[in-house]
Formats: C-alpha cells, structure tokens, sequence
C-alpha cells in the first residue's frame, strides 16, 4: 500500500509560507490581546465530553465532536472550542484572583465538519474572555478588542460589520410576546441560528411546523425585520418591554461614544448556536458578498460556572477563526506579500577555501543578534543575487578569492545597490553598516 502524502481530511499542512501568514496573525493577535492587558494561558486537547454535553449545544455533540473511549474507559473529545475549558479554569482559581480576570488563548480545535470555504475539521481561534466586570463593561471592552484587533490588520468598517443582538431580547419576546414554552423557545432559537442559511420558503415551511398562532408569527416576523437599534427601541416600546432593562441598549450609547457605532449593526436573527450565551450576542462578518461568513463570534454567558457548582461570575468574549480571518485578509487584500523568508544577510564563498572564513563571520554575526544564511558551497556572484532575493536577504557578503587571501569581505546592500568592502573581523562596523 502506497501511503498518501495529503494531510487527514480538513486539516492543513502549514509550509513555511502558510506558516509566516499563521504566525503574522497570530503575532497580531497576541499583540492586541496584551494591549488591553489580557494574560496568555492554555489548557489539554482532551477534555470529558461531560464539559461539552453541559452547555455547548446539541450541534456540537450530536454532529461534530471528535470522541473516543481511552484505554482507561473515559469518554473523552478533542477539544471543539476553548469555552468550556477556560470556565473550568477559571473556576479552579476565581475565588484567588483579583475581578476581572483577562486572559487569550490561541488553541487548534477539532470539528467534524464537511469542509468547504471557510471550515475545516482543525482551525485554530483567537479566544478572548473577560470574567467579573461590570454590567456591559465587559461586552463594551471585548468588542473594542475584536473591532481593535481587525484594525491591526489594516481593515475598517468599509471591510467589516458587527452583527450584534441581546438574548434578553430573543427571550422576552419568545417567552413574553409569542408565549412559548422552554422547549418551544429552544426550537426558535435553533431555527432562528438557521434563518440566514435556509431560503425564503424553507424557513417559513419550518415556522408553519412551530406551534406559534397567526398573531404569535405576525410579532415573530417583525421581530425579524428589525434593522437598527431605532426600529429596536420603536419595537420594545410598542410592545412595552422597559428600555432599561436592555443592555445592548446601553451597550450602543457606550459605542456610539467612543465613536465606534459605525461598526456595530443590530441583527434579530444573531442568536448564536452554542447554549451557553445569555446576553449580548455578537459576530463579526465580511462585508464583501462573495466571503459573507462569520469571521468571529461571542457574547456574554453568566452562568457557565454554575456547571461546576460556583456561584455564577458572568463571562464575555469570542472566538475568531484562523481560516476566515485569512479568507478575510485575502479579499480585501491585506496580507503582506509572506512568498519569501526574511533574514539580515546571506553569506556566501566564490571558493572553496573561504569556507571556514564564512562559518567564523556567520558566527560572530549570529553572537550580534544578526540572523544569517550560509551558502555552504561556493556560489558564481551572478547566482548570488538570485539566491539572495529567494531568501529574503537586506544584504548579501562576498567572499572570493582574492578576499579571503587578504582577510576582506564584500558586503552589498540589496535595496540601496551600496556595496563596502570590510575587514573579515571588523564585526562593529560591518554590524554598523547592517543596522
Ligand atoms: P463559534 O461561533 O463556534 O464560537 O466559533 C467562533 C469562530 O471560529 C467562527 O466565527 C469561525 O471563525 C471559527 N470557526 C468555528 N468553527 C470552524 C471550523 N470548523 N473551521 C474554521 N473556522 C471555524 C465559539 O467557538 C465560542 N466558544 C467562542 C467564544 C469564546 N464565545 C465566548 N468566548
């Protein structure tokens, strides 16, 4: 049998290009998660399917949760997202630490997806989550994370949108409005989840099969044709359902206030699909039609903790895709050209003696903090150039014959076309003229 070199189903192999473009976003990521002075941390690839089964949802367990029973009979998974692990984290050490608790991760997770643009069964996610702060405040300083972070990458709200909506609001008026049971509650949200992926005819075929009478469908369907945060308020006021006890409400002035509401845009059908949220509810999409996929999704969950047997301390963040950011960046042309490596100076001998010469200057660069590449056979000076450009050189050194007799160096600067002859062990001044 002949092995296959493609990489298992939905999985990616990163070469070193892609891996430049993985580590740039990342680089990104970690920058602007410690600009808000989130902490790092992490946690195991495997965890009890028990952590999953308590809040994440039957999409999640039932469909795409990679399990197995381990030679010590545990039903365990590999990790389908970072949520319930860092709950279970925080709930070993919240009683210690100071409120609120800030922390990032950037963990590959596992789900069994059918992959297509935009999904895979492994992607890795940016995920920011803030416990204990006060009411709103913590959604406010997650979504200017989110908002901050895509601006690190050159893009504004000509690119990207924030859908956003409150699951205080779904459930008033599931429960108060339509009158629906729990269980009919959790159906509309799933088919609600749905609403933007199932066509027109399809949608309402599935809402005639809900137990909803005409007048409860009249209110479901204006419900859904909201489209601002004023058609929101025209709506709860009608409906007297009291402002106050909204908080994406109060969420808006905050944004409108630090000039950010451009991004922000209220959306009834984000409900999110995982069962954990309560509160503020959020995605982040692509403005361009042909990549309309969430790049990102959160909210707020109040009482994740509870699972463990603590009191609730209410939980804000999300969790941003590597696979869709990069669709992102493609199409709105914001990734930097990564198709070749960087490094400060290709070293390289048109001899075969120079090349104990070229080992000790590599050496001494490299003890400079100078990162160097070494041709280690000689090399013609016309395929010097070539080899320099392929590998991302600033500057290239020559080391020919007659250089190494009189101990010199050539050493060329690439974008400026200088070129300066050194002494083989001035190591200050050749590191001068690489600064
Ligand atoms: P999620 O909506 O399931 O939320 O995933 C968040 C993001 O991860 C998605 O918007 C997408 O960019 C990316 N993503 C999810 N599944 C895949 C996949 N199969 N292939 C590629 N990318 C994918 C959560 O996971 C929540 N735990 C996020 C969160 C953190 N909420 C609060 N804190």
């Amino acid at each position: 049998m002949t092995l296959s070199k493609k990489p298992y189903k939905g999985t990616r192999d990163f070469f070193p290009e892609e891996k430049r473009i993985r580590d740039y976003m990342f680089s990104k990521m970690k920058e602007t998660a410690e600009l808000f002075a989130y902490e790092s941390y992490d946690g195991p690839l495997l965890e009890e399917v028990e952590l999953y089964k308590a809040k994440s949802g039957e999409e999640l367990i039932n469909d795409q949760i990679y399990s197995f029973n381990d030679r010590g009979e545990r039903f365990v998974a590999i990790r389908p997202e970072m949520t319930p692990t860092v709950a279970r984290m925080v709930a070993q050490v919240h009683r210690e630490v100071s409120k609120p608790i800030r922390w990032y991760s950037i963990p590959n997770l596992y789900r069994y997806e059918r992959p297509q643009k935009g999904r895979l069964r492994e992607h890795w996610q940016f995920n920011v989550d803030v416990f204990g702060a006060p009411e709103v405040l913590g959604e406010l300083e997650i979504i200017q994370l989110g908002i901050k972070l895509m601006q690190s990458f050159g893009a504004n709200s000509n690119h990207f949108e924030i859908l956003i909506n409150d699951r205080a609001i779904v459930d008033k008026v599931f429960k108060e409005l339509l009158k629906c049971s729990e269980d009919e509650c959790y159906k509309l949200y799933k088919l609600v989840d749905r609403s933007k992926k199932l066509d027109k005819e399809k949608f309402t075929t599935q809402i005639n099969e809900t137990t909803l009478n005409d007048e409860a469908k009249l209110i479901f369907n204006e419900y859904l044709a909201l489209n601002s945060i004023e058609s929101l308020k025209n709506f709860l006021t009608k409906n007297s359902i009291d402002e106050k006890s909204i908080e994406l409400i109060s969420l808006d002035e905050k944004l409108k206030d630090l000039g950010l509401s451009d991004y922000v845009v209220f959306d009834p059908t984000i409900v999110r699909g995982l069962d954990y949220y309560t509160g503020i509810v959020f995605e982040i999409f692509d403005k361009n039609p042909e990549n309309r996929r969430a790049i990102c999704g959160g909210g707020s969950y109040a009482n994740i903790l509870k699972i463990f047997n603590e009191p609730s301390l209410p939980g804000v963040g999300f969790g941003l895709g590597d696979v869709t950011l990069k669709d992102f960046l493609k199409t709105h042309n914001l990734l930097p050209d990564f198709s070749s490596p960087k490094v400060d100076i290709i070293l390289t001998t048109q001899d075969e003696t120079g090349l104990n010469s070229l080992l000790n200057l590599a050496h001494s660069l490299r003890s400079n903090g100078i990162s160097v590449f070494t041709q280690l056979e000689p090399l013609k000076i016309k395929k010097v150039f070539t080899l320099a450009d392929k590998k991302g050189a600033s500057f290239a050194a020559l080391l020919g014959t007659q250089e190494i007799q009189d101990g010199l160096v050539q050493i060329k600067n690439l974008s400026t076309k200088d070129q300066k002859e050194f002494k083989i062990d001035s190591i200050d001044e050749i590191k001068g003229y690489l600064a």
